[in-house]
């Protein structure tokens, strides 16, 4: 399949209202099967997916979004909460078996395993987007949510915590604002 740089990016718009249009749980599959390939530290791999679907999940959800965020995740198809397993050492025995020793990097030692998670997870977060683009989905990211709360609705009993959310379906373009500018190459990068 042919993906363009503009529907990854030049194209793509934050979506926060969406057509009447579901989205097939075999595309929740092909989507997790994509961004599963991009590269995290030692291959840790810590982002966990709750694809928020059934009208039952979803009002467990809204209550715990901020005001702003709540018709427009009630109106997506499916809301991705993307999490971080804290205890995503113990699969790396599996993850990076050719070194022995890379879960002796972390266990037990709490500020690493948080940076760790909360880096490769949001890095996850990203691959997340860009996948979901590339087939042809809209997503609608958000932070605006009371995280102890999603924790407690969704990963309890669990060493998974949550990270952020993503809108996900198809977006529709009367919603859209215009957008807005972008730092210029020479306000954020430069070369040395
Ligand atoms: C991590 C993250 C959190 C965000 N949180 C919210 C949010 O809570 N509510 C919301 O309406 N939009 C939220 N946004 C949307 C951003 O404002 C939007 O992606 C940005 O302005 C770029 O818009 P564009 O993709 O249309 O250019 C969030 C985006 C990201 C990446």
């Amino acid at each position: 399949m042919q993906v363009s740089t503009e529907r990854l990016f030049d194209h793509a718009r934050t979506h926060h209202a969406w057509q009447n249009r579901p989205v097939d749980d075999d595309t929740l599959h092909r989507l997790y099967d994509l961004m599963k390939w991009g590269p995290t530290s030692a291959n840790c791999c810590p982002a966990r997916i709750l694809f928020v679907k059934s009208a039952e999940a979803k009002a467990r959800l809204l209550p715990c979004l901020m005001e702003g965020n709540r018709a427009q995740t009630a109106a997506a198809p499916v809301t991705a909460i993307i999490g971080m397993d804290m205890a995503f050492y113990d699969q790396l025995p599996r993850l990076f078996p050719h070194n022995p020793d890379a879960r002796n990097w972390f266990a037990g030692q709490p500020e690493v395993i948080q940076t760790t998670a909360l880096r490769n997870s949001s890095l996850q977060g990203g691959y997340f987007i860009v996948a979901a683009r590339a087939l042809g989905l809209d997503c609608g990211p958000m932070s605006g949510f009371d995280a102890a709360a999603v924790d407690a609705a969704f990963w309890a009993g669990t060493t998974v915590r949550t990270n952020f959310l993503c809108n996900l379906g198809y977006g529709d373009p009367a919603g859209l604002h215009p957008r807005g500018p972008r730092l210029a190459f020479d306000e954020a990068c430069r070369i040395v």
